[in-house]
């Protein structure tokens, strides 16, 4: 029988620099990238290709991509990139970009202030950006966010998640990232919302994305695991946030994320004390503190 695995998507140098206030040396992005490399992790979210105008911290996607690009020792490993529009998806492609990650909202309050449209406009503007990636041979994983909670707009319900993502699966996306962005979600709200969900969406199809503003990621982490979400997108050293979710902590830390499922005997490939030395490393260097208990007992 073969041994129970779990796939982590190390989101640290997108999600978790695309919030650092002073800016991160273009060297420093890509040695991070680098380090990560080196401890098992199969896929390392490596930038966005976004509007500097929104998103400055990230400017620099074309240098860090194209480091990627020129590694020739890393074939076995993924670096996806952020997508919001054709735009973006041209900039990807130009640098042999796989795979790509399209990012809309379950709420309009968040999309607007995010991508500056409604949910209805973002739908048809994936529609395009996705038909163009895979006609290209792109993949296509697709975020949603706010499947909780919205920083704008209250708490989201179930169904209008369920809606979104079975769009989201329609229009060619492999997998949809289920977004905690306010950090607030409960066990209680993961296994509710799952519970709708899973009536209608296979398990495989599904990844939990859990910020960690209450403390709660890690429990509904290991919740949506025992409900069958087998993909968990995570960020070293515990960093994070998203510039348009004010008050927002960074994503459930990776280091917590491999000890919870090592201990429980299910696999994540990725050697923790190397992983526990990259997380004390990147946040002496951005000067914040270490948001993972487990990586700094370690180090
Ligand atoms: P807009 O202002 O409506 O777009 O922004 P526009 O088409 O009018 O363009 C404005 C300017 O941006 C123009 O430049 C464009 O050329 C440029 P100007 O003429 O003014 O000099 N531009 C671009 N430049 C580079 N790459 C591009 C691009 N597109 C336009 N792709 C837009 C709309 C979507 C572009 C903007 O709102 C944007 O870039 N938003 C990104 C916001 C973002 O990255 N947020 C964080 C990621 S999402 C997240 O963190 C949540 C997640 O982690 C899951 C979760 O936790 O829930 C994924
Ligand atoms: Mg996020």
């Amino acid at each position: 029988m073969l041994a129970e695995r779990v796939r982590i998507v190390e989101v640290g140098p997108r999600d978790g620099l695309q919030n650092i206030k002073e800016t991160v040396p273009t060297a420093t992005k890509i040695e991070l990238i680098n380090r990560l490399a080196q401890t098992g992790l199969r896929t390392i979210e490596a930038t966005s290709f976004v509007s500097p105008r929104w998103v400055p911290q990230l400017s620099d996607a074309n240098a860090v991509m194209e480091s990627m690009k020129s590694s020739v020792d890393k074939e076995d490993i993924t670096f996806p990139a952020l997508v919001p529009n054709l735009k973006g998806l041209e900039a990807a492609a130009a640098l042999d970009v796989k795979e790509i990650g399209i990012f809309l909202s379950a709420t309009d309050g968040f999309s607007r202030k995010n991508i500056n449209c409604s949910v209805e406009e973002s739908l048809e503007r994936s529609r395009v950006v996705v038909e163009q990636a895979r006609s290209q041979g792109i993949s296509v994983r697709g975020y949603l966010s706010c499947v909780i909670d919205c920083p704008y707009d209250g708490r989201t319900s179930p169904s209008t998640v369920l809606a979104m993502a079975k769009k989201m699966l329609e229009m060619g996306c492999f997998e949809i990232s289920l977004g905690d962005t306010t950090g607030t979600a409960t066990p209680k709200d993961i296994r509710h919302l799952l519970d709708v969900l899973l009536a209608e969406i296979p398990a495989s199809k599904l990844a939990g994305h859990f910020h960690d503003s209450f403390g709660q990621a890690i429990a509904n982490v290991k919740e949506a695991f025992s409900m069958g979400i087998r993909a968990f997108d995570s960020s070293v050293g515990g960093l994070g946030g998203c510039p348009y979710s004010p008050g927002a902590k960074g994503n459930v830390a990776t280091e917590d994320v491999v000890c919870l499922f090592e201990n429980m005997g299910i696999g994540t490939g990725v050697d923790l004390a190397k992983l526990a030395k990259v997380g004390t490393w990147i946040t002496q260097q951005l000067h914040v503190p270490n948001g993972s208990q487990i990586g700094m007992g370690l180090t």
